[in-house]
């Protein structure tokens, strides 16, 4: 059978890794990546379009065997939808089952349909009595949540009484409304769940470090650095989510005329007794989890994603390497705030069997690799113990030359 060609749509690290695991694919043949980056370049061939309907055009131009979406943003607004309506089947939801990241308040809605153990929370807007609110969750630092794609920026976390209400303000002012949620203690991890109408199957859980600075201080980002699997996520854990979240979303999303096809990201916090709650979904792959995941994924990566695009991952088995992968991100000067984009990337070096740079924010200027966003590389490596992992991702990570960049000493800390 001749391979399968694939349209990967993204730019970012995620989409690097999931364009590296393709072209390891003994199914595919012929890849395509909108816009990519200067690491998709080099195999993949790069288109430079983001808004969906140009997608949905270069998909039929192109005439590829199915898409894989990266970002949530295309597929909040009808990517899957489109693609459907043209026969091409799309590895991620159609935009009714994307509002599960799109709405944290939808998010809660199925979860509390479905019986999915989750903070409790309320609902505020206009009229709302914000200090009794408050109060019900006093003692605790305030969790607040905008209701809609904030890009990472929609939470925020803090002791501050004052500037809870001030966040809860400003969100009401501009959203509408927003959420006030209980704070729940303990250790987080990613979990991502492939799905279809017709199966699911649980990737290696991970880690991801989304402070800026080592510790766990500063701003949030989009993450630092992530590791898996993660050793909070223990068997017992592993059980429990599984048979209180896992296959209890599955049957809420695989029963519907159009089934979820693609992968749902489960953000656990895992309290004191090992009982998970959800923290939050996502409709796509992690960034960087999908860096330190897909590596450990033996099967060929382009049928899981075409089988799960397809209904057909009940037939499908799927086998781990048993190993362990780290990633660590090297960000701009500045990031998570707004960076220079630009500056000449030099020193990248060449990968090997078990080390390799991810591109992220990176673009090719004449003949020159340059960075083009806040988290521009992230250095990844796999070995037989994270230590050994974490120390070839360092050793990669320490050549890499970026003026005012900076990275994390501590990704893995928690299990080293
Ligand atoms: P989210 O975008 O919903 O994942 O929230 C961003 C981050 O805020 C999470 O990764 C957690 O670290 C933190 N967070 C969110 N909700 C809660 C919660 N209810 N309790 C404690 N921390 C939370
Ligand atoms: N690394 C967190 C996320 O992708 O949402």
């Amino acid at each position: 059978m001749a391979g399968m060609s694939v349209l990967v749509v993204g730019g970012g690290g995620r989409e690097h890794a999931l364009c590296l695991g393709l072209a390891r694919s003994e199914s595919i043949s012929d890849i395509h990546c909108a816009p990519g980056n200067a690491g998709t370049a080099e195999i993949a061939t790069n288109h430079p379009f983001t808004e969906v309907a140009d997608l949905i055009h270069l998909a039929f131009q192109l005439d590829v065997d199915f898409v894989v979406a990266g970002p949530e943003g295309p597929l909040c607004e009808g990517l899957a939808d489109q693609l459907a309506n043209m026969d091409i089947p799309c590895f991620g939801p159609v935009a009714a089952l994307a509002r599960l990241e799109g709405s944290k308040l939808h998010a809660k809605q199925i979860m509390a349909e479905n019986n999915i153990p989750t903070a409790a929370f309320h609902v505020l807007s206009n009229g709302s009595d914000i200090n009794a609110a408050l109060d019900d969750f006093e003692g605790n630092p305030w969790v607040v949540k905008r209701d809609v794609l904030a890009g990472g920026k929609g939470v925020v976390v803090t002791e501050s009484r004052e500037e809870a209400k001030q966040f809860i303000l400003e969100s009401i002012a501009s959203d509408g409304q927003v959420l006030l949620e209980n704070f729940l203690p303990g250790e987080e991890a990613s979990m991502l769940v492939v799905m279809d109408g017709s199966g699911f199957v649980c990737l290696p859980a991970s880690q991801d470090h989304k402070r800026e600075f080592e510790g766990d201080k500063g701003r949030n980002t989009g993450g630092m650095g992530a590791y898996a699997p993660a050793p909070v996520y223990t068997d017992d854990v592993r059980q429990k989510t599984i048979e209180r979240i896992v296959k209890p979303m599955h049957k809420a999303l695989a029963s519907r005329r159009v089934p979820y096809r693609g992968v749902l990201y489960i953000g656990l916090m895992i309290d004191e007794n090992n009982n998970p709650n959800v923290v939050e979904f996502n409709v796509r792959f992690g960034d960087p989890e999908c860096q330190i995941t897909i590596p450990l994924i033996a099967s060929d990566l382009g049928e899981l994603l075409n089988a799960a695009a397809c209904d057909k991952l009940s037939t499908h088995d799927l086998m781990f390497h048993d190993k362990h992968a780290l990633t660590v991100v090297l960000a701009a000067e500045n990031y998570p705030g707004s960076v220079e984009k630009g500056r000449l990337i030099e020193n990248i070096p060449e990968p090997s069997f078990e080390s390799w740079v991810n591109h992220a924010g990176t673009k090719i200027d004449n003949s020159k690799i340059v960075s083009s966003g806040g988290r521009v590389l992230s250095c990844t490596a796999i070995g037989d113990s994270l230590e050994e992992a974490a120390s070839k991702a360092y050793d990669l990570i320490a050549q890499i030359k970026l003026v005012g960049s900076h990275y994390r000493r501590d990704i893995g800390h928690k299990a080293l």
